[in-house]
């Protein structure tokens, strides 16, 4: 369903340094699987630290179209009572994913491989997404596609066999999204169902996959690959759930204390699993000045206090094999990159281009828009950094994309004229304390 919202244009201004210490809420992907894990498990699965943004409140929604009994406890803190995998009840109506990619996509895999008919829905964005990646091995396992729009889009209508058929699969492009909705599906099948991956990406399925009790194998596959291997119709057990915070979301404070002269700031707890953390290799090696106060361990992932001050960056070349484990941070690496010395090349950035807007485009006309020069090469995106001075004043077409809004967002913190954003609606989907949180730093965003 399209949600035509009237825009919201928010602004940032420079208004000198920041200072404080911010927690940034719970990790998207994290929280979309815990309410899918609590909709496949026998039990009642207590989460607490969910993203109450709006993209996770559609898969709760979800869940409970699908038979879940989903409790809002406090702030956080969610129950959701399961039907067990096998167990879905067709929904009533459409499920309307809103904005978001993770919880459409990975429900793909568990509705098609369950003998129910269901029809997935989204916003305008959404409806451009490519889904073709999900239906195809779908399609593989037995799911039949009733209807799709063009090019295999949303809205479409999926039909899952009696019994879904184990599959290997490889993944055409380094996507978790693939790979969780081809395991997702694989829980509803009989034997093995294998996903080989030629780059890592997030792992957060698998770890999920063992914590319900799930038999699932990972082994190495070629230079950065896996092979993850699961045993089909296991009895998932509900398990409590900390979602630990979401290093995507601690991305906008981190740049914004490095870009703002005199800042230094506190980020607590941030997730430091290694398949997340290629934003912090690559503003290292750039020189940002970013030290571990303290390290701990949170519901199962590794998380550490991060200290960060503003100081000179200088350009360098990422390399696309890094791309998986930092995907959704090259819009805001690349306004860090226009504050630093030199020039910034990003390579390997093609699956930019179907992200919640076309990344590679919205992201070249923002820096445009506030004078810097860059360019797209390929599928790389070339940054001419400006030493620290950066004119802003432009008007930011975000797309209906909550990254892109945040990420100029942060660069107007630290232009010499405000940055505006066409529409800040959609920061909700993923951070929705984003503009109190940075104005609570000492930002000025409005
Ligand atoms: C996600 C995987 C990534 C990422 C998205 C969340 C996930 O998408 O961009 O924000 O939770 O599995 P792709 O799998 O399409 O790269």
């Amino acid at each position: 369903m399209a949600h035509a919202q009237p825009p919201i244009p928010v602004t940032a201004r420079s208004r000198g340094p920041l200072a404080g210490r911010v927690r940034v809420p719970g990790d998207k992907s994290i929280s979309h699987r815990s309410l899918i894990f609590g909709l496949l498990a026998i039990g009642e699965t207590r989460i607490s630290g969910l993203l109450e943004g709006e993209d996770v409140m559609r898969t709760a929604d979800a869940a409970r179209a699908l038979g879940a009994i989903v409790h809002h406890d406090s702030p956080g803190s969610w129950r959701v009572r399961g039907v067990g995998v096998g167990g879905l009840r067709e929904p009533g109506g459409v499920l309307d994913f809103g904005n978001a990619g993770t919880g459409s996509r990975l429900m793909m895999g568990v509705c098609g491989a369950h003998p129910i008919t269901t029809v997935f829905d989204g916003d305008a964005s959404l409806r451009k997404r490519p889904m073709r990646r999900i239906l195809d091995p779908l399609e593989l396992m037995g799911t039949t596609i009733v209807s799709q729009e063009e090019g295999g889009r949303v809205p479409l209508t999926l039909r899952g066999p009696k019994e879904a058929v184990p599959i290997t699969y490889r993944t055409p492009v380094a996507s978790a999204q693939i790979k969780s909705a081809v395991l997702l599906a694989g829980l509803a099948a009989p034997g093995e169902t294998t996903v080989i991956e030629t780059e890592a990406t997030r792992d957060h399925t698998e770890t999920m996959l063992r914590h319900f009790g799930a038999d699932v194998a990972v082994s190495p596959d070629g230079a950065h690959g896996r092979r993850i291997v699961l045993k089909g119709q296991p009895e998932l057990q509900a398990a409590p759930i900390v979602v630990p915070t979401d290093p995507s979301s601690a991305a906008f404070p981190l740049v914004a204390a490095l870009i703002v002269p005199g800042s230094d700031i506190l980020i607590e707890s941030v997730m430091a699993n290694p398949l997340r953390s290629g934003l912090l290799t690559t503003l290292r090696e750039m020189g940002a000045d970013i030290s571990v106060e303290s390290e701990a361990n949170e519901g199962g992932e590794a998380v550490a206090t991060l200290r960060v001050r503003a100081g000179v960056l200088k350009g360098v070349t990422v390399p696309p094999e890094r791309a998986p484990s930092m995907i959704d941070e090259y819009p805001v690496l690349a306004v860090a990159a226009s504050f630093a010395t030199g020039t910034t090349r990003m390579r390997g950035l093609q699956e930019l281009r179907v992200k919640e807007s076309d990344r590679l485009a919205a992201v070249e006309a923002g820096l445009k828009a506030a004078g810097v020069t860059c360019a797209i090469e390929g599928d790389d995106l070339v940054v001419e950094g400006r030493d620290g001075a950066v004119d802003g004043g432009g008007l930011v077409a975000t797309h209906l994309d909550h990254r892109i809004a945040m990420s100029f967002l942060v660069m107007g913190l630290a232009t010499r004229q405000p940055m505006t954003v066409d529409d800040g609606a959609m920061i909700a989907t993923s951070f929705p304390s984003f503009i109190a949180l940075m104005n609570g730093l000492g930002g000025d965003i409005a």
